[in-house]
């Protein structure tokens, strides 16, 4: 309840702060024209294979129709809606700039923001760096464990690795590589590569994980990140969800501006 009540207010502060700046850039801004249509791209278009067939549903319902075969829509939204490129990855030089994006994993996690200015701040005698671990043997941690259940009975190595493995030091609103260097929480492939090589290899050659977007090689795509799908407090907790993170659904997909529901696409355009 607490910390629902902390980040309400954070983000009850940055909305208010962030309102304020907006309406003004708003009256300053000049009245544009109306900018001309941009031509719809499908999602996962292919020339030849899927390609987008622009028509209206009803007058004023444009479709975003990616099938031409079946007549489904399958997608209305923007995949890469929410995404960031992904930052500098070992081995995706090759990728044209902005082509790699990502979901930022650091807005979806209420206590991480706060972790390195509330209480691992360095300052106070409760806090870092003096309670900083002197090993690395693991010790129950009952602050930390009422916040995230998962950290209990940590389940991943088997008892032979521990928070500050993955968690830097000093930075803890950072990840931490082999060289103590602070990674990012939109960058776990960096922190989970310095252990599963193999796995990392294979994520970057799309046979591990998931991409969605342009079938093109050289096309945009989002990359779902190592921690959109494996919860790294329980990896190998088997009992309960079998360690995957517990994934949020996606909103619905908007529909267009005009249709109130998607019922249509119940009738099968094809009988069978
Ligand atoms: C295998 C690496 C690893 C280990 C070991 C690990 N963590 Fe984490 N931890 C992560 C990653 C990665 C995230 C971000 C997860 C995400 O994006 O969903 C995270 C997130 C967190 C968060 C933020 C949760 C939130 O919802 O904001 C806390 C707090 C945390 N870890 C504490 C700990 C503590 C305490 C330990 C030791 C008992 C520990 N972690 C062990 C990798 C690890
Ligand atoms: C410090 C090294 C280290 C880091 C960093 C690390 N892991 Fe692990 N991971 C291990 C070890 C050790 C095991 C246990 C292997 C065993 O004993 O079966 C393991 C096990 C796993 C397993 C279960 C494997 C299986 O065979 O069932 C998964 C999944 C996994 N890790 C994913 C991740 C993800 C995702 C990240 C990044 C958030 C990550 N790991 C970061 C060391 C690490
Ligand atoms: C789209 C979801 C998804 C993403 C993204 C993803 N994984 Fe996995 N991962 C899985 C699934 C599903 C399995 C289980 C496969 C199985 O049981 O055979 C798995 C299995 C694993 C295992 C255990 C493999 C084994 O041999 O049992 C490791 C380790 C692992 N993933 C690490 C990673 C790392 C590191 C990343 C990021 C670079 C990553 N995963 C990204 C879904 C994902």
């Amino acid at each position: 309840m607490r910390k629902l009540a902390i980040v309400t207010l954070v983000l009850g502060l940055c909305g208010g702060a962030f309102y304020a700046v907006s309406a003004a850039e708003k009256a300053a801004e000049p009245a544009k024209e109306a900018a001309p249509k941009a031509p719809v791209e499908c999602f996962e278009s292919r020339k030849g294979a899927s390609e987008i067939t622009q028509r209206d549903i009803k007058p004023g319902w444009p479709n975003v129709k990616c099938s031409p075969k079946t007549g489904a829509a399958l997608w209305y939204g923007d995949p890469y809606d929410g995404t960031v490129p992904m930052g500098k990855m070992p081995g995706l030089e090759n990728i044209p700039e902005g082509h790699a994006v990502i979901k930022p994993r650091s807005e979806k996690l209420a206590l991480m923001p706060m972790c390195g200015v509330s209480c691992h701040n360095g300052v106070g005698p409760a806090f870092n760096p003096p309670t900083l671990p002197k090993d690395k043997k693991p010790k129950p941690n009952p602050t930390m464990e009422a916040m995230v259940p998962d950290l209990a009975n940590l389940q991943h190595g088997r008892g032979r690795i521990w928070c500050m493995d993955c968690h830097h030091t000093t930075k803890r609103n950072m990840l931490v590589d082999h060289f103590g260097d602070p990674v990012s929480f939109d960058q776990p492939q960096l922190l989970c590569g310095k252990c599963h090589g193999d796995k990392l290899r294979d994520w970057r050659d799309g046979i591990h994980g998931k991409r969605i977007g342009s079938f093109a090689s050289t096309g945009k795509k989002r990359w779902f990140t190592c921690t959109e799908c494996h919860n790294p407090h329980n990896v190998q907790d088997g009992a309960r969800n079998r360690g995957f993170a517990q994934l949020q659904p996606e909103p619905s997909p908007q529909l267009p501006r005009g249709m109130k529901d998607a019922s249509h696409e119940k009738l099968h355009p094809i009988p069978h």
